[in-house]
């Protein structure tokens, strides 16, 4: 590869909020953005980036859009086998589909096999950049990272730590979860481009002792995320509050064990109460809406214009897989039909921007991953905004690019990814 990368086309990025103001004011539109080293060297106009850098191997993708990676802020990687299993809510899909799959992960052999055809998967539909839970199993933890570690992928990852209300196979204890999730810290934590993230499955599959241990383990390492699952289903609430009879709220099930904090990602946040929503905002903490795991699962539906407007930070994604696709453009759609139903549809460049720079807000990564700007690391996505004949006849007569662009985001796949680069290396 040469040394400076200059690729061609429809360049989106952002220079602000979609959310804040006219949407498409956030927008900036270029023509062509270098690669140089593994970053975003510059981005502006097509010919004076050639005449600047005559050096540059140039790729022309034509009327294709490139824009940041698609960043994936919630997803379990070792559902990927199960995606997809038929009819159940939350509490009786887990004990039906997922526990029985994630028992497999012990097997570092299955556990590589299957994070290897995740990344597959993921690269394939545009995503470059998740947080993953893993499974109680160490090797799953290495499994992941190693994968994302070959392909030079920014991750964040952690072992799922359950200690009650699971098969024995999937258990730990406070004492095991705290010690091998900083074993698994501190020998992944910051080496290349992986993060680890401390990761208690949610409140129902820990004990109070073991939540304690996570925000015992939290407080030694607070740079780190902390990832967990918040007010998904009004079942699991009920439940909650039945096993934690001392509990304000569901959120207090954290709080009072140090597991609320600036750098906590909490998935679902559905059904929150009032007390709930101010302190997650006041905490600064992030919330992720999994929009076609919220519908698949039965869950409900995610306020965004409210929580929004509250100020917090929010970002997209699959739940891969309590989510039914690997495909964060069919995520967007999920959450523009969901902005539907709640009376608030969201504007394309809304939705781009929750899958890229709102997702790397969730995982404090905004300042290298997300966007495209000079300095940033240079994972993107180029699309093909005809890739099928019902999307291009649709297209086709668009009047800008946000019209052009919302046919993919309703009707697109994997077929509208037409190149992915990773660190500055092509990787579709
Ligand atoms: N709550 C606890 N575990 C899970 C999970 O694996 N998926 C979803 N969607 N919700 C959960
Ligand atoms: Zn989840």
């Amino acid at each position: 590869m040469a040394q400076k990368m200059l690729l061609k086309g429809r360049v989106v990025s952002f220079r602000g909020s979609p959310f804040d103001g006219e949407p498409t004011d956030a927008a900036r539109l270029d023509e062509a953005v270098l690669i140089k080293d593994g970053h975003i060297a510059e981005i502006g106009a097509a010919d004076s980036l050639i005449r600047a850098h005559p050096e540059a191997e140039v790729k022309d993708h034509g009327d294709h859009l490139i824009m940041a990676g698609f960043v994936d802020p919630h997803v379990h990687f070792p559902q990927t086998a199960m995606i997809a299993s038929w009819g159940k809510r939350l509490i009786d899909w887990l004990n039906t589909y997922t526990f029985p799959e994630e028992m497999k992960f012990g097997d570092i052999d299955y556990a590589t096999e299957v994070a290897n055809r995740y990344l597959d998967l993921t690269t394939a539909h545009g995503t470059t950049t998740m947080c993953s839970f893993c499974t109680i199993h160490p090797e799953s933890v290495d499994a992941f990272f190693s994968a994302a570690q070959q392909r030079g992928q920014r991750v964040v990852a952690g072992k799922t730590c359950m200690d009650r209300n699971a098969p024995d196979g999937l258990c730990d204890t406070a004492q095991t979860a705290y010690d091998q999730s900083a074993a698994l810290l501190e020998k992944w934590h910051g080496i290349d481009r992986l993060s680890y993230a401390i990761t208690p499955r949610f409140s129902p599959t820990s004990t109070p002792e073991q939540l304690e241990a996570m925000g015992a383990l939290w407080a030694e390492h607070p740079h780190c995320l902390m990832q967990t699952h918040l007010s998904e289903q009004t079942d699991e609430i009920e439940w909650v509050k039945s096993l934690f009879p001392d509990a304000r709220d569901y959120l207090d099930t954290y709080e009072k064990f140090g597991l609320l904090g600036q750098n906590g990602v909490y998935g679902h946040v559905i059904h929150l109460e009032d007390r709930e929503r101010h302190r997650l905002r006041e905490m600064d903490a992030a919330l992720v809406h999994c929009p076609t795991s919220n519908t698949f699962i039965g869950s409900g539906l995610f306020d965004m214009n409210g929580l929004m407007s509250e100020g917090h930070r929010i970002g997209l994604a699959t739940d891969t897989g309590g989510g039914s696709s690997f495909s964060m453009l069919r995520t967007m759609a999920s959450a523009y039909e969901i902005g539907q139903l709640r009376g608030h549809p969201l504007h394309p460049a809304q939705l781009l921007w929750l899958g890229t720079v709102g997702s790397a807000r969730v995982l404090r990564m905004d300042a290298r991953i997300g966007n495209i700007a000079p300095g940033m690391e240079a994972d993107l996505v180029v699309l093909d905004l005809a890739s099928t004949p019902a999307i291009a006849q649709r297209e086709a007569h668009a009047n800008d690019i946000w019209e052009a662009v919302f046919p993919t985001i309703m009707m697109g796949d994997d077929r509208a990814i037409s190149e992915v680069w990773i660190g500055g290396h092509k990787a579709v």
